[in-house]
């Protein structure tokens, strides 16, 4: 069914996106001048929070804010039923301008143009909380919350700010919220017919092919972990070779094996060692200590699993070997997600209305809506991004092809609410 939608101003659209992500990328909504970087409690991440605030409630919105800090904003009262629009507005540490914000601003747009051309649809934007994990190493945080996938004593004890160890709990609580209601965040969730999350692709297969949208039938899944390698502190000057319990080889081996299990096992797996803490990280002395994080993924469940038991077996082994030990300690998983057909399809009658060119593809990265398709029917939206580059300065996209989403997934809502 074509989109029961006026013709939409595509050149408007953009400018106003353009418009919010460079105010969003000013010194007053980022903690360093290099990258994006803005997380949560942090007084830049609630200047952007106020930035979403204002621009909804001047459309008529109401906006609340969840025992935690996830932003809910609706444009009609609590027990109607509304379709929601949204990403997170956090970013990676050394982050860009559009992972994650381009997606709420896309969804803002959506509400202007809902309201400007009187389709008053009924919606609910949300912003989730720590998407990225940059402020407690929780990736998918605000939506783990809402969707009771967290305990409370790792709310309490075990999840820790990055930048000072205290526990997510006290911060909260700092920054005026309730965690101890963290279990009634699941409400927000409770009036969604739909939810659609536009976001940018972060690979590069849209520009390959030339296509302006990605439709996301299925987010990959993922293992994180860590792995502590326990060695001997030693001199580095007056220990022989031959002498050495030095944790680096460990991890040195376990780097390659990742690649070559991740490679051999195919199906899309992919595996990164993104963090390594030496201790004590000294030019002259060998470490007692090394822990490096795992980041394993794929669409295929069994095969990206695999790969994670079987680095957990190989580091164990590779440690051994060398007369020390290795442990490895999951973070977090979640499986991959398929998205809901009917709305990818009413996806694909909106953007095959526009008569530009769009393909369905998958998701490598996590989102939010690996968690909302819990319990509400989801779909995905892509953008290209240049050459693919993400979670980096350098990441760039393109406002028309935002505004080109926007109009597209108001085309999808509009259809699916007739
Ligand atoms: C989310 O940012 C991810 O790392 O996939
Ligand atoms: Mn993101
Ligand atoms: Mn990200």
């Amino acid at each position: 069914m074509a989109a029961p939608v006026p013709p939409i101003d595509r050149e408007r659209s953009a400018a106003r996106i353009e418009r919010d992500i460079e105010t969003l990328a000013g010194p007053e909504f980022t903690v360093s001048s290099e990258a994006i970087r803005r997380y949560a409690y942090t007084p830049v991440y609630r200047n952007t929070l106020d930035y979403f605030t204002r621009a909804l409630q001047e459309l008529g919105f109401t906006v609340t804010e969840d025992p935690v800090g996830t932003l809910i904003a609706r444009n009609r009262p609590p027990g109607e039923p509304v379709f929601g629009v949204g990403s997170h507005c956090d970013s990676n540490r050394n982050g860009g301008r559009y992972d994650g914000t381009m997606g709420v601003v896309t969804a803002l747009e959506v509400c202007r143009l809902s309201a400007e051309h009187s389709l008053d649809l009924p919606l609910q934007l949300i912003s989730f909380l720590e998407e990225e994990g940059s402020g407690f190493g929780q990736m998918l945080l605000g939506s783990r919350i809402m969707l009771q996938r967290v305990t409370e004593q790792e709310l309490r004890e075990s999840f820790r700010a990055i930048d000072d160890g205290r526990s997510f709990w006290e911060h909260a609580e700092e920054a005026g919220y309730e965690p101890a209601r963290w279990q009634e965040s699941i409400h927000a969730l409770d009036d969604l017919t739909g939810w659609i999350e536009m976001h940018i692709e972060q690979a590069r297969v849209l520009q390959d092919t030339g296509n302006r949208i990605g439709l996301v039938h299925t987010i990959a899944g993922y293992v994180h972990a860590d792995v502590l390698v326990t060695g001997r502190g030693d001199h580095a000057g007056a220990t022989p070779m031959d002498l050495r319990l030095d944790p680096t080889t460990v991890l040195a081996e376990c780097v390659l094996e990742l690649e070559r299990l991740a490679r051999a096992t195919g199906q899309g797996t992919v595996g990164t060692v993104g963090e390594i803490e030496v201790d004590p990280g000294i030019i002259n002395a060998i470490a007692a200590g090394v822990r490096f994080s795992l980041d394993i993924r794929g669409p295929v469940d069994d095969a990206y699993r695999g790969v994670a038991d079987e680095i957990a077996a190989f580091a164990e082994r590779a440690a051994a070997a060398r007369g020390m030990t290795a442990q490895f300690r999951q973070r977090q998983t979640l499986p991959a997600t398929p998205l809901d057909e009917r709305i990818v399809d009413a996806l694909d009658a909106a953007a095959a209305a526009t008569g530009e060119p769009y393909m369905r593809m998958h998701s490598g990265a996590a989102h939010d809506t690996m968690c909302v398709a819990d319990r509400v029917p989801s779909a995905m939206v892509f953008v290209p991004c240049v050459d693919g580059i993400s979670h980096h300065p350098a990441e760039d996209a393109d406002s028309a092809d935002a505004a080109l989403a926007a109009e597209i997934i108001l085309g999808a809502i509009a259809a699916l609410q007739g």
